[in-house]
């Protein structure tokens, strides 16, 4: 395979439904003959995995809680994203910068510029090729949620927050309209599926 890889992110609420789809995204690259890294965050190594379980289970200041959304980014950056991209791969990660422009800027109330301030000073300077914001009704999220394992911080969040998470994501997404596609994740799984397919043949075909 000589065409170079390309650097996905899925974003949405909780609830979208967006890591079905980053399997089966990660699975049909893979069946088209591409190495993937598929990983997510926060997460994705051992030190950004401890700090997923600390950030998603403990009080803490929202201060704290941007700084170490960053600094397991940081992390999974350098040791799995910029590497896997050198090496040619292609790398679908569940969640990333957008998350906390949504979440804590927006669901938090930090504000963007806030963010924008930690994304600016981290490096390598690297953005997603296409990220793909599944997009739900909060009714539908919350019904999706329910019954699901027991519920982090985040998930255990009232309605307001999540309004706000959504309506910054969409902000980002209208900001950044050639980058952010969103996907209407309240349809059957097989229609998100036909739009995902065929938006990700255009960014195969550009990568080649
Ligand atoms: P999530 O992808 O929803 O994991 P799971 O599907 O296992 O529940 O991510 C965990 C939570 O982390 C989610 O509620 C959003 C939150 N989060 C932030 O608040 N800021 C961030 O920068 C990231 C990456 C995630």
């Amino acid at each position: 395979m000589t065409a170079r890889g390309r650097f996905i992110t899925l974003e949405g609420v909780d609830g979208a439904g967006k890591s079905t789809h980053a399997a089966w995204l990660a699975d049909t690259l893979r069946a088209m003959g591409h190495s993937v890294v598929a990983t997510r965050e926060p997460g994705g190594t051992p030190l950004g995995e401890t700090l997923r379980a600390l950030v998603l289970s403990e009080s803490m200041t929202l201060d704290t809680e941007t700084l170490l959304m960053f600094a397991a980014r940081c992390e999974h950056l350098s040791q799995v994203i910029a590497p896997a991209l050198a090496r040619g791969d292609w790398v679908v990660c569940d969640r990333y910068t957008d998350a906390t422009y949504a979440y804590q800027g927006g669901g938090r109330q930090l504000g963007a510029d806030r963010v924008a301030v930690l994304e600016q000073w981290m490096r390598p300077a690297l953005q997603p090729d296409r990220t793909w914001l599944f997009d739900v009704p909060l009714e539908l999220a919350r019904a999706r949620l329910a019954g699901a394992r027991q519920p982090d911080r985040f998930e255990r969040e009232e309605a307001a927050f999540f309004e706000r998470t959504r309506a910054a994501y969409h902000a980002r997404a209208a900001a950044q309209p050639e980058r952010i596609r969103i996907v209407d994740s309240s349809r059957p799984v097989a229609q998100v599926r036909t739009q995902l397919l065929a938006e990700l043949q255009a960014l195969v075909q550009e990568a080649q």
